[in-house]
Formats: structure tokens, sequence, C-alpha cells
């Protein structure tokens, strides 16, 4: 096995916090513990097919740590594999350029490759693997919704923002006596919204995995105010879809839809049946920004290093995972494609149910 020199980082998808820990983490254990070097590489594939990277030092990463958002900048429009081109003319063509990002991996001199992202990074960090590049992912992303590891980095610090729109909702609601419906990201994974609405104390909580009916929802609210309370927090994942089936989407970017708009839609309802003055928190984006949390912090310090003694070893085609409290690792094939969804009859559910919150089915 030939001796690994030189490591490459890219962080693909959408950006979140932690990214900026991990890539210091990656630098860092490989220059000082492996005496290594690091490619990193500008602006997910996109930058890999127009070879946009620069070698990382130490003082590139130094105090990087705290910092949201990430030092190499991220991208989840360009896929290697379907790569965009626009013509002089406006024309939109795709064409698979992964020939191009293998052969700029080499001209890098780049022994192996190290890849934070979800599951569309991930996804093409598997099939540039099947080609013979050697790979190791690192998980990211605030939905949470990766297989093949308990956590990823990036949704507790999302997990933070996400409670603190709750308990700062509940002053007002409770002032207003009102539905205040909180609306909140997570694509089709409902992690975010339950996990908030369990630690914010929700009153109902919209998800996903677990069908809903408006009549239910309003006979919480009803359930209630027969006990003297007047104002109900509704916490909707953005991916839950509408009593029948329908999914909201804003609008559609490049080939994906966006989601966004289901708060208001349950709010139009809720507002209409229960008679209740209603109104709407669309989180947004603040949930990917900030500086991480402690665990985030943790674990992409955690990971990183680990994915670097992956590729000291010559080991690829894996991600980094955390399994209990050990960060393991697990072959790119258990991990993509494929959604980590919340199990309805888990515990983190059934906590939930049993201090009374409603999941309106
Ligand atoms: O996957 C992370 C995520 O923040 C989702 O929760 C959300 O639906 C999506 O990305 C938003 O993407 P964009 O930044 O392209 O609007």
């Amino acid at each position: 096995m030939a001796r690994v020199r030189r490591i490459g980082i890219l962080t693909g998808g959408g950006d979140c916090p932690g990214l900026n820990a991990v890539i210091r983490a990656v630098a860092k254990s490989a220059i000082f513990e492996h005496g290594l070097e690091v490619a990193g590489i500008n602006e997910g594939f996109g930058g890999l097919i127009e070879n946009k990277w620069r070698l990382l030092k130490d003082e590139d990463v130094s105090g990087i740590l705290p910092r949201g958002g990430t030092i190499l900048g991220a991208n989840n429009r360009d896929n290697p594999f379907m790569f965009r081109t626009v013509t002089a003319g406006g024309e939109v063509t795709y064409e698979d350029n992964s020939r191009t990002a293998i052969a700029n991996l080499e001209g890098m001199g780049v022994d192996a490759l190290i890849v934070a992202g979800g599951d569309g990074t991930l996804s093409i960090a598997r099939k540039l693997h099947e080609m013979g590049v050697p790979v190791i992912g690192l998980p990211k992303t605030i939905d949470n919704d990766l297989r093949g590891t308990d956590v990823s980095f990036g949704f507790d610090s999302a997990l933070h923002t996400a409670t603190d729109a709750v308990d700062k909702l509940h002053t007002t609601a409770a002032s207003h006596h009102r539905g205040m419906i909180l609306e909140v990201m997570g694509r089709n994974a409902g992690w975010i919204a339950l996990c908030a609405g369990i630690a914010g104390g929700g009153d109902i909580i919209l998800i996903p995995e677990i069908e809903y009916t408006f009549e239910n929802v309003v006979r919480s609210i009803d359930e209630r105010r027969a006990r003297g309370k007047r104002f109900s927090i509704i916490v909707v994942a953005e991916g839950a879809p509408l009593p029948g089936g329908e999914k909201v989407y804003r609008s559609q970017s490049g080939g994906d839809k966006e989601f966004g708009g289901v708060g208001e839609k349950v709010a139009e309802r809720i507002g209409e049946m229960a008679g209740m003055e209603t109104r709407v928190t669309v989180l947004g984006h603040l949930q990917r920004g900030g500086s991480p949390s402690p665990l985030d912090r943790i674990l992409a310090t955690g990971f990183g290093t680990a994915a670097v003694e992956l590729a000291v070893a010559g080991r690829s085609g894996l991600m980094v995972g955390l399994r209990g409290n050990r960060v393991q690792e697990v072959p790119l094939e258990e991990v993509v494609p494929g959604q980590r969804k919340v199990p309805v009859d888990g515990d983190l559910v059934s906590f939930a149910r049993s201090v009374g919150t409603s999941f309106g089915d």
C-alpha cells in the first residue's frame, strides 16, 4: 500500500454549524499527528470540477472552531455525475464530469478524499469510491437523517436554535392566548421538530413519520382549553404532509423542490376549526447559522480525527459515525441511498406522549 501523503477535504451540500470544526480537526490531526499535507477543495463538488483548491496550513484553520459556516464554501447544486452547465444561449445542460473530478484529484496529488456531507453528497462520494477514489465520509446535516450514525454534526446546534424559538414563542403565545405554529427544517425526517418539541415543551408536534388529522389537532387544543390553557404551541416539520398526503413546497431550485409553507396551511385550518387566532414563524436558515454547540464541536473533532486515521490506514469507502458512545466506521453502501426517519414507536415519541404531547394522530 502506497503511503498517504496528502489528503483532500471538501464540504458538500448545505452548510451547517460544525463544518469549520471538522475542517480544523482533519487539518490539525493530519498535519501534527500524521505529518500529512491537506488540500482544501473550495465550494464542494463544483470546486472539484473547476479545480479550485488550496493547501491548508495550521494558520488557515486556527481560530475557526467556534465559527459557523465553512471556510471552504459549500454548494448543494453541483453533482459531478450530472454537472449543470449553462450555455451562452442560456440553455441548461447536464453532463457526466466524474472523470474530470478524478483527474483533478490526481492533479492535486490527493491520496485520500474526506467528504463532509448529507445523503446527496455522500451518495456522490460513494459513486466516486466505486470508481476507485479512496473516499471517507463525515456525517453532516442538521436534518439528522443519515443512516449509519446515531447523530450527525450540525443537528444539535440546529436543535438549540429551534428549542430557543419554542421557548420564546411560549411567552408571547400565553400573553395573547394564541395558537403559535413554528415550522422547522428537516426535509422528510422529523428529528428537529420532534426534539425541539420535546425540549421546548411543544403541545402538538407534526412530523412526516406520523399521519395526523386537523380534527385530532383541534381536539388537543380543546382539551388544553378545558384545562385552562388558552394557548397552544404547534411545532411542524417542513416535510410533514398535509392530511391526505400532500407535501408543501415553496419552489423548485435546480432539480430539487424546496420545502416550505406547511406552517401557513396548518395555521389557516386550525385557526378556522378551533376558532383561535394563529401566528406562524418559519425558522428557516437560522437553523443552519451561528456557532456550533459544544456537542457539535466535540462530534466534529472526533469524526474528523477518526477520518484521518482511516485515511492513513489506507481504508476507504466508509463513513465515520457515532454508535452508542463510540466513533465507528460504517460502509458507505449502508449509509446511502436512504434516510433515517424517526421511529414512530421509539423512545422519543413515547416520552413525548407520556407528558401529554399530541402528534395529531
Ligand atoms: O438539508 C438541510 C436543509 O437545511 C433542509 O433542512 C432544508 O430543507 C434544506 O436544506 C434547505 O436548503 P437550501 O439551503 O437550498 O434552501
